[in-house]
């Protein structure tokens, strides 16, 4: 504990003294907290980064394209910017990608859906979503890698830095200390197109989206959820009734 507070307290300073991003991966890595937004706009620019982008690679086979009229496209919207031109707005936003090709291209591992990967993603560190958050801006070059990337939160993923011409090339510095825990400070080597700042809050807007995309889906479960209680109460409503007529000469 008392290792955890001084390793803490360094690591402040560090983010003080320095702009760059700094991370310790003994106690496992830290998460920043993902700055999510419910603003239609944010999800919107979220959503048509994830479709244009993510969706070369990962499906979100939940999800169908007319659900985004939920956060304010319009139906035309989506088939003039969104839809392929193989799929109708009715579809699963499902990927033609073939299971075993995308091994091979990516090292062994398929893209994972991504509809509840901000669920699946909670743990002790911190929500899904800020896993996801801080896994996009945490990618530095790696030369032993055979994509050239690697990541803090995933160490060793298969996922190439799909954003490095945007936020720029980070390189790591990682530090061993004597109490056996290790911290990596991601240095911004090769400035992108966005500010730090930019990069963010496009993380973010993509982020809140892939938020959103897990939700409705728990909103559904929990009135499911509700359903089946009612049922269950309706249920045994009507067999202690059964049971009650059924003894009713026996007494
Ligand atoms: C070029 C293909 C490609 C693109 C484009 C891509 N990814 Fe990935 N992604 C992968 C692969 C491959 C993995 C699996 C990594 C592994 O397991 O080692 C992955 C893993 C992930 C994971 C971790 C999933 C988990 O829980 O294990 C997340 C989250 C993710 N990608 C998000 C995104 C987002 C968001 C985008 C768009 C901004 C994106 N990816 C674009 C290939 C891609």
């Amino acid at each position: 504990m008392k290792n955890l507070i001084v390793h803490a307290k360094r690591l402040l300073a560090a983010a003080l003294l320095a702009p760059a991003l700094v991370l310790a991966s003994a106690e496992g890595p830290q998460l920043d907290k993902a700055p999510l937004s419910k603003d239609p706009e944010s999800l919107k620019r979220g959503a048509t980064i994830f479709v244009t982008t993510c969706m070369a690679c990962h499906s979100a086979s939940f999800m169908r394209y007319n659900k985004l009229t939920e956060i304010g496209f319009t139906e035309a919207e989506i088939k003039e910017k969104l839809l392929p031109p193989d799929k109708k707005v009715g579809d699963l936003m499902t990927i033609a990608m073939r299971p075993q090709d995308a091994k091979k291209w990516f090292g062994g591992v398929a893209p994972p859906d991504l509809t509840l990967v901000t669920r699946q993603r909670n743990s002790e560190l911190g929500s899904g979503a800020d896993w996801v958050y801080t896994y996009l801006r945490t990618f530095y070059r790696d030369p032993t890698r055979p994509n050239g990337w690697n990541n803090v939160v995933f160490p060793g993923a298969g996922m190439p830095h799909v954003f490095w011409e945007l936020q720029g090339e980070q390189t790591a510095k990682i530090t061993k200390h004597p109490d056996g825990t290790e911290s990596i400070e991601l240095v911004l080597s090769k400035p992108g197109s966005m500010s730090a700042q930019e990069y963010d809050k496009m993380v973010a807007d993509v982020v809140s989206f892939m938020q959103w995309m897990g939700e409705p889906i728990a909103e559904k479960r929990k009135s499911i959820g509700i359903w089946v209680m009612i049922y269950l109460a309706v249920f045994f409503a009507l067999a202690y009734a059964l049971k009650k007529a059924y003894w009713k000469d026996v007494h």
